[in-house]
């Protein structure tokens, strides 16, 4: 009987939320390429948290199972300092310049830390990803926000301008959160060179392996030549390790070593074990890449339809302009079953979406259709 549900009845409401319910053993699938699956209010869709639709690999889940054996164990370094040689070969930096964390929103919170600790303020964008400031902001570390240009874009000349002699870190998102945009390679390279003369830069590339654009680069490299230059990566994302958590951070030997010292956290064996299967896996990665795009082109269609206002991703996820209050468009499509992304002040009429399957953003935009437009 719930295989008959179709997505129609489910747009015209009605009896379909009631036999939805009953679903049972499907009732945590949350994808619309799961046949018969209905997304309710109360499990939707997720499209909220920029996660990975696609779930770790295969590769990575066999290695996770491998390191079942020996997950009863202290003293997994010897297997960390194999992933930190492997990705140290990837980026062109040593083992020495790379240290992991419960994901890359550890690393946020210790560099927060280590500012409310030692002093100073941060310098940042609006808007941006919270998961520094908001910590920082609770240990009553000064924040110095300064906005994105006129496309949406972080603009370097204004945080130089911004800078003064209490800032101790300059943080910044590339590809940015919410916003998809990238800053200027070249650009950002000669910021990140002049400004760690007087301050930490920390750079968080969480989006990294989602970017196609030829005005982009890594900054890691900076990291083995540059004293006071941090980069955090992320596995949550195009490794779909969200729930495993594997942060990496790269830095000078001084930054490491100040970051491990004041980190509480110590890191997952079994997220470690698969993550150095999963950064080998590049057919699952570009597989990921691939559908991605298909699902950015089935919404920027919807948007191009509807003169929806919004700026090119770089990444898995889409800001774009509401046209109301944010919670208000959250709250109509979660009636639908689909979780979008919270307000990021000051754009409180804008939304982001996550990028689920191509099944999913089909019905994103029949959603849209129906209720916005
Ligand atoms: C820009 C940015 N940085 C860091 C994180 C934290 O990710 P995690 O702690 O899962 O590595 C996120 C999560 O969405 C993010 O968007």
């Amino acid at each position: 009987m719930t295989d008959n549900i179709s997505r129609r009845d489910w747009l015209k409401g009605g009896s379909a939320i009631a036999v939805a319910m009953m679903m049972g053993s499907r009732a945590n699938a949350q994808d619309m390429a799961v046949p018969g699956w209905v997304p309710t209010p109360e499990n939707p869709l997720r499209l909220s948290s920029n996660e990975n639709p696609y779930g770790i690999s295969k590769v990575a889940r066999n290695a996770i199972i491998d390191a079942l054996d020996t997950a009863h164990l202290y003293g997994r370094r010897a297997s960390q300092n194999e992933l930190a040689e492997q990705l140290a070969e990837m980026e062109g930096v040593n083992a020495e310049n790379i240290t992991f964390s419960g994901g890359s929103g550890e690393i946020l919170k210790t560099l927060g830390l280590i500012t409310a600790m030692e002093g100073g303020a941060v310098l940042t964008v609006d808007p941006t990803y919270h998961g520094l400031t908001r910590y920082a902001i609770a240990r009553d570390v000064p924040i110095i926000h300064v906005p994105v240009d006129d496309s949406m874009t972080i603009d370097l000349d204004l945080l130089k301008a911004a800078y003064t002699d209490d800032i101790s870190i300059i943080y910044l998102v590339n590809p940015n959160n919410p916003l998809p945009t990238i800053m200027e390679k070249t650009k950002l390279r000669e910021f990140c060179i002049e400004m760690s003369q007087k301050c930490l830069v920390f750079i968080d590339e969480a989006y990294h392996e989602f970017v196609e654009n030829d005005d982009y680069a890594t900054m890691v490299p900076l990291t083995a030549t540059h004293e006071n230059i941090v980069v955090a990566r992320t596995a949550s994302k195009i490794h779909g390790f969200a729930g495993i958590r594997l942060g990496i951070g790269y830095g000078s030997k001084k930054w490491i070593a100040k970051i491990n010292e004041y980190m509480t956290g110590s890191t997952n064996h079994l997220a470690v074990s698969g993550a150095k299967a999963s950064f080998k896996d590049m057919a699952t990665q570009n597989f990921v890449r691939r559908k991605n795009q298909e699902s950015l082109a089935i919404v920027y269609k919807l948007f191009a339809k509807h003169n929806v206002k919004h700026v090119k991703s770089n990444t898995n996820f889409l800001f774009f302009e509401a046209g109301m209050p944010t919670s208000e468009m959250r709250d109509r499509f979660r009636k639908h079953g689909i979780a979008i992304g919270r307000e990021f002040p000051p754009y409180t009429d804008w939304c982001r979406v996550s990028m689920g399957k191509p099944e999913d953003m089909e019905y994103f935009a029949e959603v849209y259709e129906k209720e916005f437009t």
